[in-house]
């Protein structure tokens, strides 16, 4: 079979607005999305700027928009989108070339919620140990691979990208819900502020568009049911 691929280019070295290219290439039905980019950049235009590490939905480097809708490149087969695909960018990050964004924005933004373990007290010889059910409260938010899907995807980051974004949330309600960790208050003071959790307007796009298949919306929810109760059950 034959795919046509329409995708966003833009070099700021010499263009001064961006512009799509179309490429048609053999595909199976089977391959991938990041395999028919890699085709385009081996044989028709080895200019063409995207990021991909691991190709199996690990490393989250590939997250793209992909028929209108955020997706990583390496999950999507061409069976299940057809024959015509449009490949653009992430929105709301700049554009640094073709469909790499510049992530520090989306990166400074995680880095506010503390997400990292905190406890001051001294390490028991072993470990800090946690019940089987203690360690479920927050297992979902463990998932995150930091692909940025859900956060482009968010009405309210496109208005104003130093809201959060669902992604830095989840990261802080891993940590939150940790009953090893001491640090949720810190979090939750965080969150509560202008640019925290109230931003989100429960749209749903983080939860439609993770491919960690995270309940997104639901973890939010429970964060700002921290806020407002001072409780983490
Ligand atoms: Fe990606 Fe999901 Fe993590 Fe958001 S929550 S960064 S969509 S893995
Ligand atoms: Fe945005 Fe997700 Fe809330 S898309 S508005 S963070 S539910
Ligand atoms: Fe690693 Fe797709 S290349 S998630």
């Amino acid at each position: 079979m034959q795919v046509t691929l329409e995708i966003f280019r833009f070099d700021p070295e010499k263009d001064t607005k961006p512009h799509f290219d179309r490429f048609v290439v053999d595909a199976e039905p089977e391959d991938r999305v990041l395999d028919l980019l890699e085709k385009v950049k081996s044989y028709h235009d080895g200019t063409l700027a995207f990021r991909r590490s691991c190709a199996h939905g690990v490393c989250g480097s590939d997250a793209m928009r992909i028929n209108g809708a955020n997706r990583l490149a390496c999950k999507v087969l061409v069976k299940d989108i057809g024959t015509r695909i449009k490949v653009e960018p992430i929105l709301g990050l700049p554009v640094e070339r073709d469909l790499i964004v510049d992530m520090e924005p989306f990166f400074e933004n995680y880095r506010s919620v503390l997400p990292y373990f905190i406890n001051e007290e001294p390490a028991p010889e072993k470990e800090r140990l946690q019940s089987p059910e203690a360690r479920a409260r927050f297992d979902d938010t463990t998932k995150c691979i930091l692909c940025a899907a859900c956060t482009t995807s968010c009405p309210s980051f496109w208005s104003d990208g130093s809201y959060y974004g669902p992604a830095a949330i989840v990261n802080a309600h891993r940590f939150i819900f940790d009953d090893r960790d001491q640090g949720a208050a810190q979090r939750l003071e965080i969150l509560n502020q202008q640019m925290g959790v109230w931003r989100c307007r429960t749209a749903f796009n983080c939860t439609e568009a993770c491919p960690r298949e995270i309940h997104i919306t639901q973890a939010i929810a429970e964060v700002k049911n921290a806020i407002i109760t001072g409780r983490l059950d």
